[in-house]
C-alpha cells in the first residue's frame, strides 16, 4: 500500500489495526513533541505487521516482515541482523520516508502519514556538505526549517561542547577527521531538539577505538537529552554496550525473532568485558545467529 490520498492506512488483513482500538484512540493520544523544560522528550514508536514489499508484480521483493515493534518514550533500542535483513528499511519506515506495504505506525500515539519532521537522522556516511563549515552544516537544520537562529545557535554550541567538537565550528568536512565528521552529523541530527533520533549504523566506518569512545559521547549524550533512539548495528559489542533492549532480526525478509533486555548500570565503561554478565548478552545473539545460519563455522579440515 502507498500513502493514499486519505492518509488513513488499514491494519493486516484479519487483524485489528491499532487505529481501531479505543485504547488508541487519537483524541486520546499523546500529541509529539512533548516539552519538558526547554528541551523535548523522547517518542514513543509503535508499529503492528510492519511489511516491506519494494516493487510490484514479477519485482516485488519481499524486503521486511511482518514485525511489530514497541519503544517506549526515551528508550534506546538497538536492532541487529544480517545484512539484507531489512534494517534500514526498517528505519526508512519508520521515518515516513519510506512508505509501508502493509502493517501499521504510530508515533506517539499518531498514525504515521507522511515523513516526519520531529526527528534526527544519523545515516553511515555522514552525509555533510563539503562547502560547509561544520557549525553552518548543522546550522542548515535552521534554515530548511525556519527555526529561531539565536536558539539554534546556542543549542548547536552547546553540541559542539559535548560532542568534543569545540574548536571545529569553522573547519570544511575535508579539514576533520572521520569520527569529526560523525560527531558533527549528529550534532546535525540533534540542533533542532527532536524527539526521536534514527542512526543507521552511524558509526560503521569509524576505527574501534574512535568507536568507543563516540559510543560513549552518544550515551552521555543520549542519558541528558531522554530522546527516542532507534540504533542499527552489525556490532553485537555496540548494541550491548548501548541499548535499553536489542531487538535481533532473522535474515531476509527479516523478522524480529529474539528481544534481549540489557540490564547493566549506566553509563558504560569502555570495556564492556568489565561486566561478568556482558559475555551472557553477547554469547546469546551469538546463538542465535548461529541457529539462523548466519554463522557457519566448521572444525579446521571440514
Ligand atoms: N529501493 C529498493 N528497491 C528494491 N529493493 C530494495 C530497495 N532497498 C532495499 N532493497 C532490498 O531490501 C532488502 C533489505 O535492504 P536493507 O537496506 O533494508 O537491508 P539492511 O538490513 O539494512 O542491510 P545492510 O546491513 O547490508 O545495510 C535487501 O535485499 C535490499 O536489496
Ligand atoms: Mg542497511
Amino acid at each position: 500500500m502507498r500513502y493514499d490520498e486519505s492518509g488513513d492506512r488499514p491494519g493486516r488483513q484479519g487483524e485489528e489495526s491499532v487505529q481501531d482500538d479505543p485504547e488508541h484512540r487519537e483524541e486520546d493520544a499523546v500529541v509529539g513533541p512533548r516539552a519538558k523544560g526547554d528541551a523535548t522528550i523522547g517518542a514513543s514508536i509503535v508499529a503492528r505487521g510492519l511489511t516491506k514489499i519494494y516493487g510490484q508484480g514479477a519485482d516485488a521483493f519481499h524486503a521486511l516482515g511482518p514485525i511489530d515493534l514497541d519503544i517506549r518514550p526515551g528508550e534506546f533500542v538497538s536492532l541487529i541482523g544480517p545484512s539484507g535483513c531489512g534494517k534500514s528499511t526498517t528505519l526508512l519506515l519508520v521515518s515516513g520516508l519510506e512508505p509501508y506495504s502493509d502493517g501499521s505506525v504510530e508515533i506517539d500515539g499518531k498514525p504515521l502519514r507522511e515523513p516526519i519532521s520531529d526527528v534526527g537522522i544519523v545515516f553511515q556516511d555522514h552525509l555533510l556538505l563539503e562547502f560547509r563549515t561544520a557549525m553552518r552544516n548543522v546550522m542548515i537544520q535552521q534554515e530548511i526549517r525556519g527555526l529561531d537562529k539565536a536558539t539554534l545557535r546556542s543549542r548547536a554550541a552547546d553540541l559542539f561542547e559535548r560532542l568534543e567538537l569545540t574548536g571545529a565550528e569553522n573547519r570544511y568536512p575535508w579539514q576533520l577527521s572521520g569520527g569529526m565528521r560523525q560527531r558533527v552529523s549528529i550534532a546535525r541530527a540533534l540542533v533542532h531538539d527532536p524527539s526521536m533520533l534514527l542512526m543507521d549504523e552511524p558509526f560503521g566506518a569509524l576505527d574501534a577505538i574512535t568507536r568507543t569512545q563516540i559510543r560513549h559521547d552518544l550515551e552521555m549524550l543520549w542519558l541528558n537529552t531522554q530522546k527516542t533512539v532507534l540504533f542499527i548495528t552489525h556490532s553485537i559489542d555496540e548494541a550491548v554496550g548501548l541499548s535499553d533492549r536489542v531487538l535481533v532480526m532473522s535474515k531476509s525478509p527479516g523478522r524480529i525473532v529474539d528481544e534481549i533486555v540489557i540490564d547493566l548500570p549506566r553509563p558504560r565503561p569502555a570495556h564492556l568485558g568489565d561486566y561478568p554478565e556482558f559475555a551472557g548478552y553477547a554469547r546469546r545473539i551469538y546463538e542465535i545467529f548461529e541457529k539462523l545460519g548466519v554463522y557457519r563455522f566448521g572444525q579446521a579440515g571440514s
